[in-house]
């Protein structure tokens, strides 16, 4: 099969579009890598250059990349070059697409090992070894699972062919169906550990730590981590926005739709971080625990709480449930190049991506054991699939995207488009998309960089 452009099928409601990007969006990147790259990268300096991220980079940048998917409604790499072709420029923009299919099988490989985790807790908190269970306690059970590249290895597996079946049947479905009850419950199940939290007796710790900035303890390559997070838990970059926005009918408004889901998202993350941190002092735990981080703090809670047991199966179902609607939005880009440009059949699509990610993905396996100590200029290869994707790939896919949508594209047809009501928003949108998002971005690479 050759360039043949897919009618896809449209979203039936700008519900439809919210509950997927959420979907997309709110993962394991809210509640399992937010608390812990801002443990390790100091607190509240981190969450607030985090927090500015997202408005001034996050913003334009999904309202772009939705944009550009409703125009182009094709996979991102088909979507680039049309809409490249429409504005008579080079076809250069189409590995733009490419960048977002290589960097999103990419993320997928380790995420599926962090929600295989996930999966795993879900089963193992429900057992007599986490009651009344000290950190002493909890830190051994996690290290001797993380130990087991066979354990991690089974979870992963489960995880990734659990994703694949949801991603052959097709896009809208079950996916929507698992969101509309997903996120609500997610939300008052945070909000609930929240509460929990401000009883343990290490509240005000928790949110000094989180919310009053010092700025002494972020570094240069922690700015770049805060800018990289705000991409990576907003799903932005790698076209899986662009897929999505594809599907949008085009009387739907595409900022309202957006700075919804950023705001939905923002939120999980705090939330997240204002049940974790409490209990990180309450217990006299580290914040810069690492990857471990939740899996370490929250079961010492759950197994102090009436019936945590069940509350703790509750919270590890919902992390599953964020993390592989999540899942689907990172492979989709390369399931939709298969099947439109390589002429496979959506089966042998997912069977193919999902091996490559699988195989991949064992390289992270095998980063918490066997490997823990191969490393290359101080990282593992999680921790390398991590920095490429999250702090270059992201970032520079998003960038493209941001001059693409705002330098490239004709204004009429990117007014056209979004079809904002005040001609100041459209105004405002332009400003940050042309400017504000690519110089803030470029600025943070050379501060990484060390050069300014
Ligand atoms: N936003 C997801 C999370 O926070 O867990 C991860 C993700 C999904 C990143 C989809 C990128 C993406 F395209």
């Amino acid at each position: 099969m050759t360039e043949q452009r897919f009618v896809h099928a449209q979203w039936s409601s700008r519900l439809a579009f919210i509950l997927a990007a959420s979907g997309s969006a709110i993962g394991l990147g809210n509640i399992w890598k937010f608390p812990y790259l801002a443990g390790d990268n100091g607190g509240g300096a981190f969450v607030l250059v985090y927090l500015l991220s997202v408005v001034a980079i996050g913003i334009p940048i999904m309202i772009a990349e939705t944009l550009l998917g409703r125009r182009g409604r094709q996979s991102p790499i088909n979507t680039m070059r049309t809409l490249a072709e429409e504005a008579k420029a080079s076809s250069f923009w189409s590995y733009v697409g490419w960048l977002g299919v290589i960097a999103g099988f990419m993320i997928l490989s380790y995420y599926s090992v962090i929600a295989g985790w996930a999966m795993a807790y879900f089963f193992k908190i429900n057992s007599a070894l986490f009651e009344h269970i000290d950190a002493a306690g909890s830190t051994k059970l996690f290290e001797a699972f993380k130990s087991s590249p066979e354990f991690l290895g089974i979870w992963h597996t489960l995880f990734l062919s659990l994703t694949m079946f949801v991603v052959r049947k097709g896009v809208s479905g079950g996916l929507e169906r698992l969101t509309r009850l997903m996120m609500p419950a997610l939300l008052v199940m945070l909000v609930m550990l929240d509460f929990y939290a401000m009883g343990s007796g290490g509240f005000s710790q928790g949110m000094a730590f989180l919310f009053s900035p010092d700025f002494s303890k972020l570094t240069g390559e922690g700015v770049l981590v805060a800018l990289g997070q705000a991409f990576f838990s907003l799903g932005l970059g790698m076209g899986s926005i662009m897929v999505y926005g594809s599907y949008l009918p085009s009387d739907v408004s595409i900022a309202k739709s957006s700075l919804f889901v950023i705001a939905a998202d923002t939120l999980v993350a705090l939330l997240a971080g204002i049940a974790i941190f409490p209990l990180v002092f309450a217990n006299g735990l580290s914040p810069s625990m690492g990857p471990g981080l939740i899996f370490e703090t929250l079961p010492i809670a759950f197994g102090q709480m009436q019936g945590g047991w069940f509350i703790g199966m509750l919270f590890f179902a919902l992390i599953f449930f964020a993390a592989i609607t999540s899942a689907v939005a990172l492979i989709e880009p390369a399931v939709a190049f298969l099947s439109e440009n390589k002429g496979m059949d959506r089966e042998k699509a997912c069977l193919v991506s999902g091996a490559g990610c699988w195989l991949l993905g064992l390289g992270t396996v095998f980063s918490f054991n066997i490997w823990a100590d191969l490393k290359w200029m101080d990282k593992t290869i999680y921790e390398w699939v991590d920095t490429l994707t999250a702090e270059i790939m992201l970032p520079v896919g998003g960038v493209l995207i941001a001059i693409f949508a705002g330098w490239v594209m004709s204004k009429a047809d990117s007014e056209a488009e979004l079809k904002l009501q005040d001609p100041r928003h459209y105004q405002w949108w332009l400003i940050l998309v042309r400017y504000v998002a690519p110089i803030c971005v470029l600025l943070v690479f050379l501060d990484a960089l060390g050069v300014i």
